[in-house]
């Protein structure tokens, strides 16, 4: 049994599952810690043409998403168990302790990325977590749910081989960011690491992490 299932609804599937079916996400898909499930927002568009979006009322430029097709495609996955995550410039802006949040707190989050210029106000009534990405705009919430996606599975129990929670929890406030680190050679074209690394003194390379923590 997955601990998070994200459904992602979204016109542009092909832009997001390259990067779910590889690396670590593809590994946590494997390893059935989540589950990846796509939903075409066009199977639910109107008339002939299956459109989704519309022109707004009192005018102004671009093309909005429209409540029908937005509404029936989330209605088609949706359980009492799910949460609705709508990635939105507007939203409350997405960070490490957020993240820490949503992975500890299993279940189902459907991702709906809009596109275009915007969507209706009356979608957000379905909404449970408007989330920005930070001051700056996008063409669209596929981007933005690939981050959200990646930031809380990297967090789940399993996930990343190695490292214990302790060490991801030293990280996870997102204040307390990583010491510079280096791997053999020990001189790469004169550039040197530091003596202490080398030195096999735990307190001393212990106290030399922690002064340098936060400063790469
Ligand atoms: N959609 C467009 N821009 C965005 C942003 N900065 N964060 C989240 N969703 C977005």
């Amino acid at each position: 049994m997955p601990k998070i299932k994200f459904t992602i609804i979204t016109l542009f599937r092909e832009a997001i599952e390259p990067y779910l079916n590889s690396s670590m996400m593809w590994k946590a898909r494997e390893k059935g810690i989540v589950e990846f499930d796509f939903v075409n927002l066009r199977d639910f568009g109107l008339g002939p043409h299956k459109s989704v979006d519309d022109t707004p009322y009192g005018g102004g430029d671009g093309m909005l998403l429209r409540c029908e097709p937005v509404f029936a495609a989330i209605e088609s996955v949706k359980t009492e168990n799910s949460k609705v995550i709508l990635p939105t410039p507007v939203g409350k802006t997405w960070d490490q302790a957020l993240a820490k949040e949503f992975s500890m707190k299993p279940g189902h989050y459907i991702i709906l990325c809009p596109h275009y210029e915007g969507y209706d106000e009356r979608i957000l009534s379905l909404v449970d977590y408007k989330i920005s990405l930070g001051h700056y705009v996008l063409t669209g919430g596929e981007l933005p749910a690939l981050i959200i996606i990646d930031s809380i599975t990297r967090l789940l129990p399993g996930v990343l081989g190695g490292e214990t929670s302790a060490e991801i929890e030293s990280f996870s406030d997102g204040n307390n960011l990583e010491y510079p680190q280096y791997t053999k050679p020990a001189d790469f074209r004169g550039m040197k690491v530091p003596d202490v690394l080398l030195s096999g003194n735990h307190g001393l390379i212990a106290k030399w992490r922690e002064e340098h923590s936060g400063a790469a």
